[in-house]
């Protein structure tokens, strides 16, 4: 019986291969960070959400040694039953404070934040009006809730007041606006003022997922909202990216709601606390991105942007449009994305193809990152990489 389920595991993979959309998994031999040891040489890395540069950081690598030294591996716990140390409450005020809320709540991931958010707080009279390019966990947290979904076209204002409309119309309860505040896979950010203005006509709430903002983007890196100068009801956001790099996911929002989703949120209820090391790191991070280093680091970060996507348009690439860290190179054949990523890796830089379903078909892509931890000598080289590499592909 079962051979069946294993042939068509097998077909099924086959068929990926075949298309050219087979993700690799590249083993990398040493710390994340502008330059990493990949089959045993170093090359340059220009995909990694390290945008403060601080995965890797010293401090940042030794505030977890000694958070762990203090508290262990772990709390074997879930945070309710005996899995809440001083160092999560410590972190959950950080990041509350950091980012201008009154109270955090702490999940492994921020796919569990966002898993987390809509079911213990929508039901089925309300709304959720969500963006079509919204993260695969906004659209996961979405579908576990019983509300009804609106979806507009992505950062279509029109779509979005037509939605909230409908919404209205069917006589929804509570609505709330899902948004990504920076879409992952583009570097664009989200029109929150727009956004702001047509939840404030339609008395609508807005939740949005800062993954790729918090740390770098808006005034003290405080996020795509603070950018924009508005303000939102929901932040969801990461330590697996320019907080630390480490994992670990939070939602920011009043403190009433922060207790009914301890009371609820079932990824926080039903999963182990955050590792003390985690929770180590990430405050350090916090630390430095919320003091005037991070000033230094933010300002490092986008000329570092500007003299990429400079030198790249120049060479003939072509790019999509933006000041975010986020840099994708079009290519739009997912095999030319691929073969492009292995050229690449051959002369010396480490990037990979990004292809269906991460984003849509015939869209392939290689999305570069900028980090503040890139020196202009290595974004020279890279762009002379990808030259050679794209004139050998025909690309440029
Ligand atoms: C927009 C967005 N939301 C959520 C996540 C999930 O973050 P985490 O790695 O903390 O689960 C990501 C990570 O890829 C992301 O890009």
């Amino acid at each position: 019986m079962t051979a069946t389920f294993y042939d068509r595991v097998s077909a099924e993979l086959s068929d990926i291969d075949a298309q050219g959309l087979t993700k690799p998994e590249r083993v990398i031999a040493s710390r994340q960070g502008p330059v990493i040891k990949v089959g045993g040489r170093d090359v340059l890395n220009f995909c990694a959400n390290n945008y403060l540069g601080l995965a890797g950081d010293e401090r940042v690598t030794r505030a977890g040694i000694e958070a762990q030294e203090k508290w262990g591996a772990g709390t074997a716990s879930v945070r309710f039953i005996c899995g809440t140390l001083e160092i999560h409450k410590e972190l959950e005020r950080a990041i509350a404070d950091y980012l201008g809320f009154e109270d955090t709540i702490l999940f492994a991931a921020a796919f569990d934040a966002n898993g987390g958010i809509f079911e213990p707080l929508f039901g089925a009279d309300d709304a959720i009006v969500s963006d079509s390019l919204n993260h695969a966990s906004i659209i996961d947290g979405v579908r576990l809730c019983k509300a009804k979904r609106y979806r507009f076209a992505n950062s279509e204002m029109d779509d979005l007041e037509a939605q909230l409309k409908q919404a209205r119309a069917d006589g929804a309860k509570e609505i709330i606006i899902a948004t990504d505040g920076v879409f992952s896979m583009d570097g664009y950010v989200a029109k929150l003022k727009d956004i702001r203005a047509l939840a404030d006509k339609y008395d609508a709430l807005i939740m949005v997922d800062d993954c790729h903002a918090t740390g770098f983007l808006g005034p003290k890196g405080r996020g795509s909202y603070a950018h924009h100068g508005v303000e939102v009801d929901f932040v969801t956001g990461t330590f697996g990216k320019a907080l630390g790099g480490a994992m670990g996911g939070f939602i920011c929002a009043r403190a009433k709601v922060v207790a009914l989703l301890k009371q609820r949120a079932r990824p926080y209820l039903f999963s182990n606390a955050l590792a003390p090391a985690v929770c180590g790191s990430s405050l350090e991070a916090i630390r430095i991105a919320g003091g005037s280093e991070g000033d230094v680091l933010r300002k490092q970060l986008f000329a570092n942007a500007a003299r990429y996507r400079g030198a790249m348009a120049e060479a003939g690439f072509t790019l999509l449009p933006g000041e975010h860290p986020i840099i994708p190179v079009m290519l739009g054949d997912a095999k030319l994305a691929q073969d492009f990523a292995a050229r690449a890796l051959e002369l010396g830089v480490y990037v990979i193809g990004f292809s269906f379903p991460v984003v849509p078909r015939g869209q392939a892509r290689i999305r570069t990152q900028m980090s503040a931890a890139h020196t202009f000598e290595q974004i020279d080289q890279t762009v002379a990489a990808f030259t050679t590499a794209g004139r050998e592909l025909g690309v440029i």
